[in-house]
């Protein structure tokens, strides 16, 4: 597949999406958007394949107002369709990389054997390596791939966004009852439909130029 949409609405779309401030109440992402959107979730591409994240979709009004509380009381958490929570796990171990071993065997076939050297290879990286120091991070990093993907699928869709750091990570960890699990909430997405009046959707980009940003050799 290639060619699909041609440059210009490429650049249109880019343009379109802007980080909304203030999302309208009454629009919600129908259930078909959803799902599509939570499969741009799903197609995330992460460092091996390890998919090491969980999303959690919150469309629970309880459940918002108390993570609204702990996000700098930010209107999008509450206001929002869908609100996303993005966890990451906070360390890997041998079984993760088994785990991930096994499924792609099973969706693809062949023999486990055939793939030793690559699960070799994970172990010695992030599970008993020098990246292991770092793992939680390097895990949390991942998530952020995650998120542009969420929200330029969102864009094409028609589908607003805002992205969420502004936020008690380990409040949440509370609310959303995972502080004794392996995971950790990292950031959050508000996704739904701007409010025509959100002033912000018609305000410049600021971008510095490519002649900044663009380094050609
Ligand atoms: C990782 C990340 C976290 C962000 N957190 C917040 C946030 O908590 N609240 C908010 O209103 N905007 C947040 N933003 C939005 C940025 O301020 C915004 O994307 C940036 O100013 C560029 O503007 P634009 O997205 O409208 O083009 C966040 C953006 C990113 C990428």
């Amino acid at each position: 597949m290639s060619g699909v949409i041609n440059e210009s609405t490429l650049i249109e779309i880019q343009n379109w999406r802007y980080a909304v401030k203030k999302f309208d109440l009454a629009k919600k992402i129908s259930d078909k958007k959803w799902e599509a959107l939570e499969q741009s979730l799903i197609l995330s591409p992460s460092s091996y394949g390890i998919q090491l994240w969980k999303f959690v979709v919150v469309t629970n009004h309880e459940l918002k107002t108390k993570l609204k509380a702990a996000s700098w009381n930010q209107s999008q958490v509450l206001d929002c369709s869908h609100y996303v929570v993005f966890l990451a796990k906070k360390n890997a171990v041998e079984s993760d990389v088994t785990d991930f071993i096994e499924s792609t065997v099973k969706i693809r076939g062949g023999e486990a054997q055939a793939l030793e050297g690559y699960k070799k290879m994970m172990v010695a990286d992030f599970v008993n390596g020098p990246r292991n120091k770092v793992v939680a991070e390097w895990l949390a990093k991942q998530t952020y791939i995650a998120l542009g993907n969420f929200m330029t699928s969102a864009a094409f869709l028609g589908v607003d966004t805002c992205p969420m750091e502004g936020l008690d990570a380990r409040a949440y960890d509370k609310i959303l009852e995972i502080e004794n699990s392996d995971y950790q909430t990292i950031m959050a997405c508000s996704a739904g439909y701007r409010a025509s009046d959100d002033k912000y959707q018609f305000a410049k980009k600021v971008r510095y130029s490519s002649d900044r940003l663009i380094i050609r050799k």
